[in-house]
């Protein structure tokens, strides 16, 4: 089985993408993280470029021992000798030196001509020899570069001595027909390709960097340059994880991968956190809703079979919360399947009526969480108990009117209906209570809470009465707080018959 080498350059590529700049503390954390899921090589920096990146270059070489440690630089002696100073220190270092090949760099950038492009790239691959054994060469904008022209650039930086030759599609303009076409070329026509590894880098500006990435694989490419979600410049590079669980899924694709899958989660979340790039939900693998369903169809076909409509299971990429998402239009089976792993098991009975009240929670508030419905279930167990039942609340209050509460309660079978009013829309419904049942109660202690946070959370109520010298309690819980209050009494009063 072939191996596929993943070569990471989040820590160059996509850290000099403005606002995602680190300092050496952590980019260090990045690196271990980088070394804890099982890359081959971390592109550290540009240590040419500044001060800053030259030390990181070095700490992390001091602080990794898998990984090969690579540093970037121009095809410039200057670059090269400081490339090779801030690598002392690693147990494996990699100089990835390169210079632009198609006509826009030559003629345009560069101001030169295809030879002395050639001359140049050979003079930087055997400078960087002269340091390391290990030497990539990139031809940049290798996307937009005429085949033929590329293939003579790869043969005489192999003839060099680069041991990798990096093909990146910079500008994110090739196809994946184009650039699988274009790695099938070089592997076919380079009489040397044998004595190097081909790379591939691509971006993602047309939405097609994993993709390519792919293609290149499929033709020969043995090496892939990625980012964790995808950063880089501009519309970013292609993400490791995507290319990674591409080749984990296909079983055709029959090569080897030497990545811990199950640290890509707490990987993106990394770098998310300290690079401050929010990762969009629907993104493939580490978006938020990687692996939500929340139609009540695909909920239900999940639950039979995971494969009706997963193709990775969660928990290969380190997800370990429920794929079931709970919304209101989750059916009965998401619900069951919730309860069970909160450890609830309902009779259908009691399941028709916790579905029945998270139906009109879920109708209210976006996200049901586990404390919601341990909430849910709880008042219904309070609901259950009590003799006393809430049929119907009306309040009327507000800064113009005098709070009053119309209730309207089932006791034993009959039903009762009262007004009253109070100082609050809350005391005006106990009020009525009061003067349907005739008990003589006294409210000693009222707690009303928000569960988690937001303006559409559920409130539970927590009441203590006391009755001739005796105390009851009583819970309820409701997005709507006069409703928990009343629950919450009902439940208290119950107690006393
Ligand atoms: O996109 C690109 O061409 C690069 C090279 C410097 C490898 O990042
Ligand atoms: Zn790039």
């Amino acid at each position: 089985m072939d191996k596929i080498y993943i070569f990471d350059t989040t820590l160059r590529d996509a850290e000099q993408v403005p606002g995602c700049q680190l300092n050496t503390i952590e980019k260090i954390e990045v690196a271990r993280q980088l070394e804890r899921l099982g890359v081959d090589i971390i592109e550290a920096g540009f240590p040419a470029s500044s001060p800053g990146d030259f030390n990181s270059v070095v700490e992390i070489s001091k602080a990794i021992s898998n990984p090969t440690i690579c540093a970037l630089t121009r095809a410039v002696q200057k670059d090269i000798d400081v490339a090779a100073e801030a690598l002392k220190f690693a147990q494996r270092g990699r100089i990835h030196t390169g210079i632009g090949t198609s006509p826009y760099h030559i003629f345009e950038k560069l101001n030169s001509t295809p030879e002395e492009i050639i001359e140049r790239a050979v003079a930087a691959v055997k400078y960087a020899k002269r340091y390391v054994e290990d030497v990539e060469f990139y031809a940049e904008d290798a996307g937009r570069t005429d085949e033929e022209y590329l293939a003579r650039v790869v043969e005489a930086v192999i003839n060099a001595g680069a041991t990798v030759v990096n093909i990146p599609d910079t500008t994110g303009y090739c196809l994946p027909s184009e650039f699988g076409a274009k790695i099938a070329y070089l592997t076919n026509n380079v009489p040397n390709i044998d004595k190097a590894i081909i790379s591939t880098h691509c971006h993602n500006d047309l939405g097609m960097a994993t993709a390519n990435t792919i293609a290149g694989i499929m033709n020969g490419a043995r090496q892939v340059e990625v980012t964790i979600n995808g950063l880089g410049e501009r519309a970013g590079n292609t993400s490791l994880e995507e290319v990674v669980m591409t080749v984990a899924c296909h079983k055709n694709l029959d090569y080897q991968l030497d990545i811990n899958t199950r640290e890509i989660l707490k990987t993106s979340k990394l770098v998310s956190g300290l690079m401050r790039m929010p990762v969009q939900a629907n993104k493939a693998i580490v978006g938020r809703n990687a692996f939500a369903h929340s139609s009540g169809i695909h909920q239900d076909g999940v639950l039979k079979s995971r494969e009706t409509y997963e193709i990775i299971d969660p928990a290969d990429v380190g997800v370990d919360e429920s794929s079931i998402i709970l919304t209101a239009r989750s059916g009965r089976a998401a619900l069951k399947h919730h309860l069970k792993e909160l450890g609830y098991n309902t009779t259908d009975e009691e399941l028709t009526k916790i579905y029945q009240r998270f139906l009109e929670v879920a109708d209210k508030k976006k996200d049901i969480t586990t404390a919601d419905l341990e909430l849910l279930v709880d008042s219904e167990a309070a609901r259950h108990r009590s003799s006393i039942k809430l049929v119907d609340l009306q309040v009327v209050c507000g800064t113009t009117s005098m709070p009053t509460a119309t209730v309207k309660l089932d006791i034993g079978g009959d039903e009762f209906v009262e007004s009253a009013v109070g100082n609050g829309p809350v005391d005006a419904a106990i009020n009525a209570i009061k003067s349907i049942t005739k008990r003589r109660v006294r409210v000693e202690e009222f707690l009303i809470q928000a569960m988690t946070n937001g303006s559409d959370d559920l409130g539970k109520v927590h009441v203590q009465i006391s009755h001739k010298g005796k105390m009851y309690h009583g819970f309820g819980a409701s997005t709507d707080i006069v409703t928990a209050s009343v629950e919450s009494f009902l439940d208290a009063l119950s107690k006393i018959s």
